[in-house]
């Protein structure tokens, strides 16, 4: 039997398929169902840091309203402001951790750098064996430069990295003014692992009711191909582990990213298509193809495909149709 055993963050990871963070990994009887169907590792659903703000304005707004309160009762909110949130989430670290002996990687979503001293210390604390940072901010604000938005990035892996000694990785966007220097800037500053490419919601239009409506939730089979490259253009170009996202459902779009370089996936629709037990056919089916490829090890093929090694590197860079397309013709 083939060795699916892959590090992911300096962390031993049984096979690289992980349960991305989602309603799928937010309770241990599920994460126990996932461990029981074979995930190599999970990451939680998010801990979002608005959701503490709301939680925390209505707590004041709560207190506020009262006829007497004692100063004292600012101070304490001031410096433990989050508990009920936080402490359910600090609970499902520690009884997930109880409870599974594969990987539990935490993940917080942040909008700012500010309150992650705090958090990231009780998160460690709790147990997690990981960090995973998720980390957007849509780019509307025409008076901030690019270089502003990102620094937000920075500031941010540098406040958790300063206060833990587990490993942090960033689950990014793909929208940056250049993606591979950015990649760069983050593996400089030690991030342990960047996961490629979060997806995000995306309001539609009825036409019908002249309404916003939600956008397809889940991803399409079809959409792994921006990690796909990227993944191949910066796995050996960076000492950070890199792990694909979005739109990878088959056991070969999975081999697809072992081979451009990537130590894991992390999946999430297909799980929400087709339940836990999708996990261990897409392991039989990464075994059967390494059996046939004559491969032991994850190793003995990861990065194979990377842009320097691909036999025609100049197809990563390709971004116009132009004369390869020339005499397409469709009936
Ligand atoms: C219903 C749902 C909830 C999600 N919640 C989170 C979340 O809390 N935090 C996060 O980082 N990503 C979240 N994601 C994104 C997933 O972790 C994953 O990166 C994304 O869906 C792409 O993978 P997929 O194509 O396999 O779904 C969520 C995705 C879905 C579909």
């Amino acid at each position: 039997m083939p060795n699916l055993t892959t590090n992911y963050l300096g962390l031993d990871l049984k096979n690289p398929i992980i349960v991305a963070s989602s309603g799928l990994t937010d309770s241990v009887e599920k994460l126990v169902e996932l461990e029981e169907n074979g995930a190599g590792a999970v990451v939680l659903k998010s801990l979002f840091e608005e959701e503490i703000i709301m939680e925390m304005e209505e707590q004041m707004h709560a207190m506020t309203s009262r006829p007497y309160i004692y100063p004292e009762t600012f101070d304490y909110m001031q410096e433990e402001p989050h508990e009920d949130i936080l402490r359910k989430y600090l609970r499902l670290i520690e009884e997930a951790k109880a409870a599974l002996s594969i990987p539990v990687i935490a993940s917080i979503n942040c909008v700012s750098a500010e309150k992650w001293t705090y958090f990231s210390r009780e998160i460690e604390k709790a147990g997690a064996d990981a960090m995973e940072i998720n980390l957007f901010v849509l780019p509307t604000d025409m008076n901030r430069s690019g270089e502003e938005n990102e620094k937000i990035y920075f500031d941010v892996l540098k406040t958790v990295k300063d206060q833990v000694a587990i490993p942090v990785s960033l689950k990014i966007s793909p929208y940056h003014s250049n993606l591979a220097n950015m990649v760069k800037k983050l593996d400089d500053m030690d991030a342990d692992g960047i996961v490629m490419f979060n997806r995000f919601y995306s309001p539609d239009i009825d036409i019908h009711n002249l309404g916003i409506t939600n956008g397809q939730v889940l991803s399409h089979s079809d959409d792994y191909k921006n990690s796909l490259r990227w993944i191949g253009i910066m796995s050996d170009r960076v000492k950070c582990s890199l792990a694909g996202t979005t739109g990878i459902h088959t056991s070969e779009s999975i081999i697809k990213h072992l081979l451009v370089g990537a130590d894991a996936v992390q999946l999430a629709s297909v799980i929400y298509k087709n339940g836990p037990e999708y996990i261990d056919i897409l392991l039989k089916e990464i075994y059967s193809w390494m059996e046939d490829q004559g491969f032991e090890n994850i190793r003995d093929f990861k990065g194979k495909m990377c842009q320097s090694n691909a036999n025609d590197p100049a197809a990563y860079q390709r971004v116009q149709f132009m004369k390869h397309f020339r005499n397409f013709i469709m009936h």
